[in-house]
């Protein structure tokens, strides 16, 4: 069964509203009637795949050093919430399995974005797609995608009929991403606001690729990716993207 992509994916759960990367996040997202969720993976010291964002656990942990140097023991004993809110004190950084089962209980899509420690391309994206192929059935409502092309290269090894997506950003168009794409074999191109316009919208969709473009919060530029063609976008506040948006598929 082909991808079936809406039109807003909730950024690491539902990042305004709460803590990123948490179960509270895709709750909340699911509470707004956003049907998918953006979510980073990494692995601890001791191979555990969590949900979590950077390489340090300094910003949105009360424990502090790398994550690839933290035991899952040692993490499992932080709190992920009072940096957001004093209402969200006490949360804890979830594995990867534990965000799965909700994701599942709650009805949710899933583009879950590999993003490995320096060094850990291979065995992040094994440990994670190894984890979802314990629970994910469905085709349709599964994206992996990674800014590292080991990450990808991996799931097309192994898990080759769940869609992937080149993830690009930063300040230049990354040379020959086109061709990139076409050798991992992905079914999207997810592209930073900072690179997003007509003409490279243009290019991903003449390839046959779809356009996605995080992260977009500000409605009018919302209908302005819209109009380029682009038809998922990335938000932190999907509940005002999903009541601003044209309904397109
Ligand atoms: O997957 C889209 C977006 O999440 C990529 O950037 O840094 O927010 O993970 P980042
Ligand atoms: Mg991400």
């Amino acid at each position: 069964m082909s991808l079936k992509l809406p039109n807003v994916i909730g950024h690491r759960g539902a990042a305004s509203y709460a803590p990123e990367n948490t179960l509270e996040g895709i709750h909340t997202a699911a509470d707004m009637g956003v049907k998918w969720v953006e979510l980073d993976v990494k692995l601890t010291k001791d191979d555990v795949p969590i949900l979590f964002h950077d390489d340090e656990l300094d910003r949105t942990t009360n424990g502090s050093g790398k994550v690839a140097e933290t035991k899952y023991e040692d993490i499992q004993q932080l709190e992920t919430g009072s940096w957001f809110g004093e209402s969200f004190t006490g949360i804890k950084v979830p594995t990867l399995e534990e965000a799965i089962e909700v994701l599942i209980d709650r009805d949710l899509g899933l583009n879950l974005e590999i993003k490995p420690c320096a060094g850990r391309e291979t065995e992040t994206a094994e440990a994670a797609l190894d984890i979802l192929s314990q629970y994910w059935d469905e085709r349709s409502n599964l994206l992996i995608s990674s800014f590292q092309h080991g990450c990808l290269e991996v799931s097309l090894d192994i898990a080759q009929d769940w869609a992937r997506g080149l993830l690009i950003g930063g300040e230049e168009i990354p040379e020959h991403f086109l061709d990139i794409a076409d050798h991992l074999d992905v079914k999207t191109v997810n592209v930073s606001t900072s690179l997003a316009n007509h003409e490279i919208v243009l290019e991903i969709i003449e390839k046959e690729l779809t356009p996605l473009i995080y992260t977009v919060n500000d409605p009018i530029q919302a209908r302005e990716y819209q109009s380029m063609g682009v038809k998922t976008l990335f938000s932190d506040e999907p509940d005002i993207l999903l009541e601003h948006m044209l309904s397109v598929h």
